[in-house]
């Protein structure tokens, strides 16, 4: 798959924090059922990696990628345990030729329109905007779309149910990014059908 193709296969692409091992393969289920079939597993906790091999084996039919990769051995470590696809929340040129060297796609972050150009010179027409909200937003993507025709985005970082369709109905947008499919509180009570509401819902975003 190719980057570009990353950004079109959800409308929501769920940023997901785990705690606990057992609940991965339930929570990719549910976002399965909610029509939601890419999962962005952050290396946020200790039993990440796990999870994304876990979910890489036993739920084929989602995209599981790893996101919060934050250093060049994280890249190597994610694509080693199956992911998919990578995403960073900032870039560095180590970073990007590491996140290359995987042969994954992968969605380097950026926040400013050097940060997008740099990203572009190193082949990357793909960008996670973050933190999107903080960073100036929709208006920020809007004023972007001109004069960086190249580059799409996965805005992330502050995206709610409420202000994702002014996100999508961007030309520059490819989809958005967030943590509202799967909060804490849902996922420790293992409410399962909940997450797959959450994720029907998201998935009528487009
Ligand atoms: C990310 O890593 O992309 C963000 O932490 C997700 O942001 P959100 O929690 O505001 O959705």
């Amino acid at each position: 798959m190719s980057t570009p193709d990353l950004l079109d296969v959800v409308p929501v692409l769920p940023v997901v924090v785990l705690h606990r091992l057992e609940d991965a393969v339930p929570v990719a289920r549910a976002l399965v059922a909610g029509g939601l079939p890419a999962i962005e597993l952050t290396l946020r906790t200790p039993v990440a990696l796990d999870a994304v091999a876990a979910i890489a084996a036993e739920v084929p039919e989602i995209l599981v990628g790893a996101g919060t990769v934050v250093t060049p051995g994280q890249a190597k470590e994610a694509a080693d345990a199956g992911a998919r696809f990578l995403v960073s929340p900032g870039a560095t040129p180590s970073l990007l030729a590491a996140m290359d060297e995987t042969g994954l796609p992968f969605l380097p972050g950026v926040a400013t329109v050097s940060e997008a150009l740099a990203a572009l010179e190193a082949g990357c027409t793909s960008l996670k905007f973050f933190p999107a909200e903080a960073s100036g937003g929709a208006a920020f993507l809007a004023s972007v779309a001109a004069p960086v025709p190249a580059v799409r985005f996965c805005p992330t970082g502050g995206i709610t149910p409420t202000n994702a369709a002014s996100y999508l109905a961007l030309p520059n947008v490819g989809c958005v990014g967030g943590s509202w499919l799967t909060p804490g509180d849902l996922v420790a009570a293992r409410d399962w059908d909940a997450i797959a509401g959450l994720a029907r819902e998201a998935a009528a975003l487009r």
